[in-house]
């Protein structure tokens, strides 16, 4: 049965493929977190993993700030390291100091040797995470169309720094590893990327309507390392969006000395970090949407200041096609709901003259 009436775009949609839009689309990263109530609320009664293995509450928390701020798109609740158990990894998250939230992500068997490499299974989502698969379908039932749905992943490199660092400890065991061993981190990279590769497509069949590859730790590695051990696994990912017909975003951060070489990798839009005035980001890679950046500590400080330098950022970024207005990295707790809610009306009412 062909749709009845096909509606506009959805001015997220639109912005990923440069195509122009009635006002700018605004996200954040982290839109559904802890400076939330309503999600500290849930958060009481289970625990994290719990949280992103019931559908039921993925589809509540994702839709939350849909309702609360008007976003112009969700994100999937859930977590980049949700596939590790099945790949057999032993993850878990930490309570973290009283006070202070949670904790990070611990693996108790980090990956060390060749032989914990060539022990990982790439998961079939179907079977071993039908939980994010339900949440999707959940999502996208309780959004009934109001704004898309957006997907995601980690990157290859981002992942790998947490199963061979066993949390979030730096990156000298990885960094060392493509040193030492490069062919063991080749195979490593080699599992994530297919790990990512199904997790997305099954995303997608199940209803994202586009997807970001979480890459934050990225800017780690110097331009010989990246194009050795990340930029081909990336393009692979970039690929197998791109076969999925759905638009991709690449997210990292630290990376804006190899702007140029990103946008080769073949994603639609690029999410840039607060370290590139955003008009110098959109001139360097004029062949991708691009993504960004307002530092997200700008919205713990005064209303008036966030509210000034979203407008300077969308300013900054002109009236072009292709731009969507998102933060440099996460929103922190403790960020007043108050000043996300005046950031997204700024954005939403701000008009090139
Ligand atoms: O953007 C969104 O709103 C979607 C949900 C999402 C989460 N994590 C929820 C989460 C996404 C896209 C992620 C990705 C993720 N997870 C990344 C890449 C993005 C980034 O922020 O750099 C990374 C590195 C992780 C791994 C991870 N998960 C860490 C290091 C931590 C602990 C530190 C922290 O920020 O709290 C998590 C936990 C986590 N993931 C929380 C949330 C809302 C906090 C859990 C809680 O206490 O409720």
């Amino acid at each position: 049965m062909p749709p009845l009436m096909p509606g506009p775009t959805p001015r997220f949609l639109a912005a990923c493929r440069r195509e122009p839009v009635d006002r700018t689309p605004v996200w954040m990263m982290r839109q559904a977190g802890r400076y939330q109530p309503s999600y500290r609320a849930v958060r009481e009664k289970v625990s994290f993993l719990e949280l992103c293995r019931s559908p039921e509450l993925v589809a509540q928390v994702t839709v939350a700030p849909i309702d609360q701020f008007g976003f112009d798109a969700a994100i999937l609740f859930s977590d980049i390291l949700v596939h590790l158990p099945a790949m057999g990894l032993d993850l878990s998250f930490e309570k973290g100091e009283k006070g202070k939230g949670d904790g990070g992500p611990k693996i108790a068997n980090p990956v060390r040797t060749r032989a914990d490499v060539d022990a990982l299974r790439i998961p079939d989502p179907k079977k071993d995470l039908p939980y994010v698969l339900d949440g999707i379908r959940g999502i996208r039932t309780a959004l009934r169309d109001r704004v898309p749905l957006i997907g995601f992943v980690g990157g290859p490199f981002t992942v790998a720094s947490y199963a061979v660092e066993g949390g979030s400890q730096g990156f000298t065991r990885l960094k060392t590893l493509l040193y030492a061993e490069p062919e063991t981190a080749h195979a490593l990279f080699e599992k994530l990327t297919r790990a990512a590769i199904v997790q997305i497509e099954e995303q997608v069949a199940a209803g994202a309507q586009a997807a970001q590859v979480f890459e934050s730790w990225l800017g780690e590695l110097d331009r010989e390392d990246l194009e050795t051990f990340a930029f081909p696994y990336l393009a692979r990912i970039a690929e197998a969006l791109r076969r999925t017909g759905v638009p991709s975003i690449f997210f990292s951060t630290g990376t804006n000395g190899n702007l140029e070489a990103l946008a080769q990798l073949g994603f639609d839009v690029l999410s840039v970090d607060w370290r590139i005035p955003i008009d110098l980001a959109r001139a360097r890679a004029p062949g991708a949407a691009i993504q960004g950046n307002m530092d997200s500590t700008v919205l713990l400080g005064p209303r008036e200041v966030a509210v000034a330098r979203a407008r300077a950022i969308l300013g900054a970024a002109g009236p072009r096609p292709g731009y969507i207005f998102n933060l440099g990295h996460g929103i922190q707790p403790g960020t007043p709901p108050e000043n996300v809610k005046a950031v997204v009306e700024a954005v939403h009412g701000y008009a090139w003259k």
